[in-house]
């Protein structure tokens, strides 16, 4: 879910649709506002299910006003609604809530309450938090928020407004991200710097178990036992236009595209060809604790998971350490074995997944080392880590990811041969690598030369009910983040499969209606592929093979440039992307915004 909030001089009402527009990524089933101004006597509010333009539509002309709270909502607890919807007001119309985060306890709050006498009005666990505050009669707001957050249990990122204390919004952050924006006589909130870049650079990040006043021309941070908290605003470097959509489509198509100037980000200044390997400054990890690491363990959710089962592999092929992913999730439920002598390897583009941010803190607190592979500066998973590696590839909005995958896939390039470098790698197989991952950015267009090729062989697919994507070894995750991206995108049934493994079932799926892709690169497994491949044409599978050379027995296949046996994942999912955008145009999605999905699951 997404929140915003602003206080200050300009009509606050456009200003913060605005804002929900940038943070729609984070969900998009339901929005609402709230807003006031000095000289009211109370607070306005509109709130629509469906879409930010839904709300936009409901918004009346004279809705006018100086300070506001408005949150786009991912439905958690109740469906989405007009009721649902955030902000949640109390029945006095007094006090306002928005929202992120779930709160454990609210059945149990909620009966209380209504034993009470207090009437809900929606299904949330937000409305709890709303009747908490509004009880309160405690002489300040802050205070009240305070009260409530006691009797509360779970994660939230919330905005409070109160009529009877109209200059100020009450924030509080415990596990949901809430960033404060600093403007000249104006402050902004929200759950993102997305929301914020436009008007101002100038952020304040709140730590959990912190809470902020903020006021038109002043605002002041302390911890929710209510001693001051110093907060020194930093400067983020995103550019506002980034966030424009920049003559494509859809996001997914201009960051599809921005890959080649975002590989070209993560590599530069790192090289250092003096010793063939690379400089990664905020590793924190110096040679001597590198050669004593004995296991490597990724932990990530969805296209990060699959990314860093691409950098398992890297790190297993050019270090030589036994290295797996896994998906953070499973991990932080399993009562895991904690290890001592194994890295631990976070990874999120947002870098506030909470699954992800729960297993670090789950590892931290039994002593592991644990690194980041994130892309968010200063985000939550990059603060709570001891060290890692910024994949900079600046902000991706569109809800499936794609350039922000190739980049963190080619940032564990970067840690492998670091790793390697220290340990058992030759300077000659350094100096292969470097020249590997210098290649990259021209592959990359290469590949998107080749966009209107692929874009007819999607036209092929639209009918499909259903796909099989297979891949050997190193083509095995790119395989499966290729068959989630259809998945997530065109809504297509898609399973990837081991290829070694089609024998052992998927085979009794083969037939013309079910295609297959499959990853076939020129790598010592290249005649094991191909067996595959005629596995599959002999029970009359259609075959689109990703290769480097035009296979026979495919129907058709996508020439991709040759780099190195090690680096060829990063570029072998590439037009993979291009064919899951193709086939979900041709079907009419919503691609940037695929139905019943956020882009960062903050909520367990
Ligand atoms: C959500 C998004 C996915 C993303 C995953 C992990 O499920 O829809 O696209 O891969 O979260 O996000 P992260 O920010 O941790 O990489």
């Amino acid at each position: 879910c997404g929140i915003v909030g602003y206080i200050g001089k300009r009509d606050v009402a456009p200003l913060l649709l605005e804002g929900l527009q940038r943070l729609e990524y984070r969900g998009y089933d339901s929005a609402g506002v709230v807003i006031t101004s000095p000289k009211a006597t109370g607070l306005k509010m509109v709130k629509a299910k469906g879409r930010v333009r839904d709300l936009e539509a409901r918004v009346p002309k004279r809705f006018t006003g100086t300070t506001g709270i408005a949150h786009t909502r991912w439905a958690t607890h109740g469906a989405p609604s007009d009721e649902n919807a955030h902000p949640h007001m109390s029945a006095d119309n007094k006090v306002a809530v928005v929202h992120n985060g779930i709160i454990d306890n609210a059945t149990e709050l909620r009966a209380k309450l209504e034993a009470d006498g207090v009437v809900f009005l929606s299904e949330t666990d937000t409305e709890v938090l709303t009747h908490l505050v509004a009880r309160s009669e405690a002489p300040t707001l802050e205070e009240r928020v305070r009260q409530a957050l006691k009797l509360v249990e779970g994660t939230y990122g919330i905005a409070v407004m109160h009529a009877d204390f109209n200059d100020r919004i009450v924030v509080a952050r415990n596990g949901s991200p809430v960033v404060l924006g600093i403007g000249e006589k104006e402050m902004f909130v929200a759950s993102d710097v997305a929301a914020l870049v436009a008007h101002t650079r100038q952020v304040v990040t709140l730590d959990d178990g912190e809470m902020a006043t903020l006021k038109a021309d002043d605002f002041r941070t302390y911890t929710t036992e209510g001693s001051r908290t110093t907060a020194t605003p930093t400067t983020v470097e995103w550019e506002a236009e980034s966030y424009d959509m920049g003559g494509h489509d859809t996001y997914m198509h201009k960051e599809i595209y921005e890959q080649v100037d975002a590989v070209d980000r993560v590599l530069r200044g790192r090289i250092d060809d003096r010793f063939s390997t690379v400089h990664l400054g905020g590793l924190n990890l110096d040679a001597r604790a590198a050669r004593g690491i004995r296991r490597v363990k990724i932990l990530g959710c969805g296209t990060s998971y699959h990314a860093g089962q691409i950098g398992a592999q890297m790190i297993e092929e050019l270090a030589r350490i036994p290295a797996d992913a896994e998906p953070a999730s499973e991990f932080r439920y399993r009562d895991p074995v904690v290890d001592p002598d194994t890295l631990y390897i976070a990874v999120s583009q947002s870098g506030e997944t909470y699954d992800v941010l729960a297993a670090v803190q789950e590892l931290k607190r039994k002593g592991a080392r644990v690194l980041g592979v994130v892309n968010v500066v200063g985000s939550a998973i990059a603060r709570e880590t001891d060290g890692g590696v910024y994949v900079h590839a600046g902000p991706e909005v569109c809800v499936v990811s794609t350039k922000c995958f190739t980049n963190t896939v080619v940032a564990f390039g970067l840690l492998a041969l670091h790793l390697g470098r220290i340990r058992d790698l030759s300077v000659a197989d350094g100096k292969r690598i470097i020249e590997g991952l210098r290649k990259l950015p021209g592959q990359i267009s290469e590949i998107l030369a080749g966009e209107d090729e692929i874009k007819k062989l999607a036209e092929q697919f639209t009918d499909a009910k259903s796909m099989l994507f297979i891949g050997r070894v190193r083509g095995y995750p790119v395989a499966r983040e290729a068959s989630l991206k259809l998945k997530e995108v065109s809504y297509i049934h898609a399973e990837a499969y081991p290829a070694s493994e089609l024998k052992h079932g998927p085979l009794a799926l083969i037939e013309p209606a079910m295609p297959t892709v499959a990853i076939v690169p020129d790598d010592d497994l290249l005649e094991k592929n191909r067996a595959a491949l005629e596995e599959i044409k002999a029970r009359s599978g259609k075959i689109v093979a990703v290769a480097h050379q035009v296979q026979e027995k495919a129907d058709h296949t996508i020439v991709v440039p040759k780099n190195e046996d090690e680096l060829d994942p990063i570029l072998m999912g590439i037009p993979l992307q291009l064919l899951a955008y193709h086939t979900a145009l041709a079907l009419g999605r919503d691609i940037d915004k695929p139905r019943n999905l956020a882009k960062s699951v903050t909520v367990e």
